[in-house]
């Protein structure tokens, strides 16, 4: 039977309650996401792609609505279970990517494992294995400040992978990578997600990017405004569908 990873229903956010200006960012959005699948979200910017992401992932908690990851009711967890909760299940790969200045690119990988306190030889050959598999391993000994933009973001996503999480979530990971790398990326997503069940919600501007995933959601003003699943399709048919969604979005600007 197939298994339920993240259960959001009726999840509304409303940002700047008791302010002035409160601004409705999401409007009673649901989402069924199954274990294994590869989900993508796209839309044009300040549609609320982040917004839905975080909302969903314990990032953020909705205004409205309810999510359930795994089976538990996000709301209901304290601060303590959440943080076990993130580390044990979940891999977050940000659109600033959040490393920290003061720390090696080493130490910044190591950080989800440092916190569990998992001993310092697995922690050394965890941090080596997945900066292997992406291509950072002579960066380890440098600072964030003295990497370039896209090893920066091969960090971000080697610090998301290294507790092996079972689902991925990641806004943007190929935003500054070129695309050979940004290629690689996905063949390394699409590796755990076939061989090792990882599920997988992640949001791109990339319509190739995209054509990996398994279904396609289109955010637009806050709203799921359509949906596309991969389907019986081949990839490229896929991702000509994709374009074509995303076309048609260009095309009101010039209407
Ligand atoms: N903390 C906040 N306070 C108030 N408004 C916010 C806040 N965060 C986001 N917003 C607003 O909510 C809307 C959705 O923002 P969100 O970051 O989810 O967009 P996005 O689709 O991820 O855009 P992008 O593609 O540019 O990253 C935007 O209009 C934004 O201005
Ligand atoms: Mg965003």
């Amino acid at each position: 039977m197939k298994k339920e990873i993240i259960h959001a229903t009726q999840v509304t956010k409303i940002y700047g309650i008791g302010t002035s200006h409160p601004y409705t960012a999401l409007h009673d959005v649901s989402l069924l996401m199954y274990e294994g699948e590869f989900v993508c979200v796209m839309g044009p910017s300040g549609a609320g792609k982040s917004t839905f992401i975080n909302n969903l992932s314990t990032i953020d908690i909705p205004t409205k609505g309810t999510v359930y990851i795994q089976g538990e009711e996000v709301r209901q967890m304290s601060p303590k279970q959440m943080g076990e909760f993130r580390y044990k299940n979940l891999g977050f790969i940000f659109q600033e990517f959040n490393l920290l200045d003061s720390l090696t690119i080493f130490e910044n990988i190591a950080v989800p494992l440092t916190l569990a306190n998992m001993n310092h030889e697995e922690i050394t050959q965890r941090v080596h294995d997945v900066s292997r598999k992406l291509d950072i391993e002579a960066t380890l000994h440098k600072y964030p400040s003295e990497c370039s933009g896209g090893q920066r973001q091969r960090v971000a996503i080697a610090r998301a992978l290294v507790t092996h999480p079972k689902v991925i979530v990641a806004d943007e990971p190929t935003g500054n990578l070129d695309s050979k790398n940004s290629h690689e990326i996905l063949s390394l997503f699409k590796q755990l997600n076939e061989t090792e069940g990882v599920s997988i919600l992640m949001v791109t501007h990339d319509p190739k990017i995209a054509s990996y995933s398994s279904k396609l959601l289109y955010i637009k003003d806050g709203m799921i405004d359509s949906e596309i699943k991969r389907e019986g399709l081949s990839q490229k048919e896929y991702f000509y569908k994709i374009v074509d969604l995303n076309s048609n979005e260009s095309q009101e600007l010039f209407e």
